[in-house]
């Protein structure tokens, strides 16, 4: 029996079965993150080899939502890195507002359970109630791979757990009540839910700001090159792109872009 570290032959024959049977493009993900995910499912259910793994998956359809579930990495909360939004609610926001086209166009990229465009839709609310502008021209839209995260994000009930960081100004504003908390009707009705994968399909286009964090880490390099490029493409002239604290942009769309602010990693369309 050879052990799952050394089987390359048997991890390759796993992943692409995923891939054809899920969708799931395995193989523009980091492999170190790859067999991590596998190996603590394949551990879970007390079996040693990727052959094995793969018979429980054909016996098993509910491994299946678990093993997707493990290699989507679906954790989230409103106002996650509260500094970038406070660099989003400083740099971005305003500039937004002062466009000429009627519609503003958000999209938040990779948005697991929802709280990531809510709490963009939140920030654009609160600026245009200040201002006496007007939020019927906010539209965001959160896309994600997986269907169960996409589904909570549609529920749109949240636990005490999902607010740990979000600002006291900001939870005495949109989530006044007690737990399990709903999001505010005129918030809600701004946001809406696509499944998109990101490796595989169009991506929006003539978008105002695209908000992509904790996502593209898991794709190897030449991935992440091409998702950079797409993303420019996505973008209007003068629109914004927030990769967050732990994603640097480089490659061929590194010159399309204009840094607004280093640390939140904030970028501008050139
Ligand atoms: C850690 S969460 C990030 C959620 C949110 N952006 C944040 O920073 O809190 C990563 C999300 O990326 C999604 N994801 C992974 N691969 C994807 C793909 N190919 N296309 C779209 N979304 C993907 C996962 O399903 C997961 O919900």
């Amino acid at each position: 029996m050879t052990s799952p570290e050394l089987d390359d032959d048997g991890y390759a024959a796993l992943t692409e079965k995923i891939t054809r049977e899920r969708s799931f493009g395995c193989a523009s993900y980091k492999e170190k993150c790859v067999r991590r995910r596998i190996a603590v499912r394949m551990r879970a259910r007390g079996v040693h080899t990727f052959e094995e793994y793969g018979r429980v998956l054909d016996r098993d359809r509910h491994e299946y939502d678990l093993l997707l579930d493990a290699l989507t990495i679906n954790v989230t909360k409103f106002f996650r890195n509260p500094e970038t939004f406070a660099a989003i609610g400083r740099e971005i926001v305003p500039a937004l507002y002062a466009r000429v086209e009627p519609q503003l166009r958000i999209w938040s990229a990779g948005c697991a359970s929802g709280e990531e465009p809510y709490s963009l839709a939140m920030l654009m609310h609160r600026y245009a109630v200040a201002q006496g502008k007007r939020f019927d021209r906010v539209d965001v839209l959160g896309t994600d791979v997986d269907r169960a995260s996409l589904a909570a994000a549609e529920r749109a009930v949240y636990l005490e757990s999902t607010l740990a960081d979000t600002p006291a100004e900001l939870r005495q504003m949109y989530f006044p009540m007690q737990a399990p908390y709903r999001i505010p009707h005129d918030v809600h009705a701004r946001v809406e839910f696509r499944r998109h994968d990101l490796l595989r399909e169009p991506f929006p286009e003539s978008q105002h700001l695209i908000v992509c964090r904790n996502v593209i880490i898991y794709f190897d390099r030449t991935t992440q090159e091409e998702l950079f490029q797409k993303f420019a493409a996505a973008l209007l002239p003068g629109g914004f792109l927030v990769l967050g604290r732990v994603e640097t942009l480089f490659g061929p769309a590194r010159p399309m872009f204009t840094p607004v602010d280093n640390r939140e990693r904030l970028f501008r369309r050139t």
